[in-house]
């Protein structure tokens, strides 16, 4: 549990620099490099943008819903992800990822490098009505032959910063892992832990690569059964804050 609450510092660092600035980051001594920065500075000005979800839903319905299907609820057979519910400012940070190159996907660099999509207002307004899309097929689970070791798992090293239900984070930058297809996060769990997300904490990398496929595929099995959205829509909080 202390390695969890160690990386949990290292990842609450490292929102800290999207939310502020990525010179923050310089002077902490982290090793972020340009591409890095750029992401972070992109997403932070995407972030601060007014949203159209209306005009999201059309620009889905054009670009992305050929692979991430016609609700936004993914494509087992193919490893595509589920992206309905999934939290705000983790689609927002994961397309200026794949816009700057920091997350490998053929499929994704094709999509965004195409003029229509290059823009934050874009990333926006999409991932504005993915948050709130409401969620239609369950995904599809494993075998389920391991699930208490998969539940185990997930309580004791993953919930403190996804949640115990895996919905997400309070800011939005950890993901929810509910309703998500089994096979796209057997793939995440291992391509995570070999660095394919370049700006990816290191740590948390590493902490990721430490689980075996027995391990990768019994918490994906459990996780593949939550359902629920991943957040609740944007609401504004006591002291003036929106979040989501
Ligand atoms: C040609 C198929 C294809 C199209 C079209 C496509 N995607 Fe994707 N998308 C993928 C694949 C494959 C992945 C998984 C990449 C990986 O393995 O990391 C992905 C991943 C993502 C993710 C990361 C989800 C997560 O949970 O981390 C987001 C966000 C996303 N796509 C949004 C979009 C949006 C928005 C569009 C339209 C503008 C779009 N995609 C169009 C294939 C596609
Ligand atoms: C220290 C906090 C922390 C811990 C502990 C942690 N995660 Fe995460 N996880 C994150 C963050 C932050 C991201 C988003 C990374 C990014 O922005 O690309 C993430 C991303 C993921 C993704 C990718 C989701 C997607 O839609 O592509 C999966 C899957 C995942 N984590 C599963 C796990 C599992 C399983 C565990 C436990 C074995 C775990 N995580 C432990 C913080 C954490």
């Amino acid at each position: 549990m202390a390695k969890v609450m160690i990386l949990m510092a290292a990842i609450g660092a490292r929102c800290t620099v999207v939310l502020t600035l990525a010179a923050l980051c310089a002077l902490g001594g982290a090793d972020v490099h340009a591409s890095a920065e750029s992401v972070d500075q992109a997403t932070q000005a995407a972030l601060s943008l007014d949203v159209h979800p209306e005009r999201g839903a059309i620009q889905f319905g054009s670009h992305c819903a050929r692979c991430h299907g016609s609700h936004g609820q993914g494509d087992a057979s193919r490893a595509i992800p589920a992206l309905a519910g999934q939290r705000f400012a983790y689609l927002v940070r994961q397309l200026a990822n794949f816009a700057g190159l920091e997350r490998d996907s053929g499929a994704m660099h094709g999509v965004l490098s195409q003029t229509a999509l290059r823009g934050p207002q874009t990333w926006v307004d999409i991932a504005a009505y993915l948050n709130r899309a409401p969620l239609s097929d369950p995904a599809q689970p494993g075998d389920g032959t391991q699930l208490p070791l998969g539940r185990g798992i997930f309580l004791k090293q993953c919930a403190t910063c996804h949640r115990a239900d895996a919905h997400g984070d309070a800011d939005g930058f950890v993901p929810s892992l509910r309703n998500q297809h089994y096979a796209y996060l057997v793939r995440q769990l291992h391509k995570l832990g070999d660095g394919y997300r370049h700006n990816l904490d290191g740590d948390l990398m590493r902490f990721l690569g430490g689980f075996d496929d027995r391990d990768i595929r019994a918490t994906a099995d459990y996780l593949s059964r939550l359902r629920g959205p991943g957040g609740v829509r944007k609401v504004m909080r006591n002291d003036g804050v929106v979040v989501d």
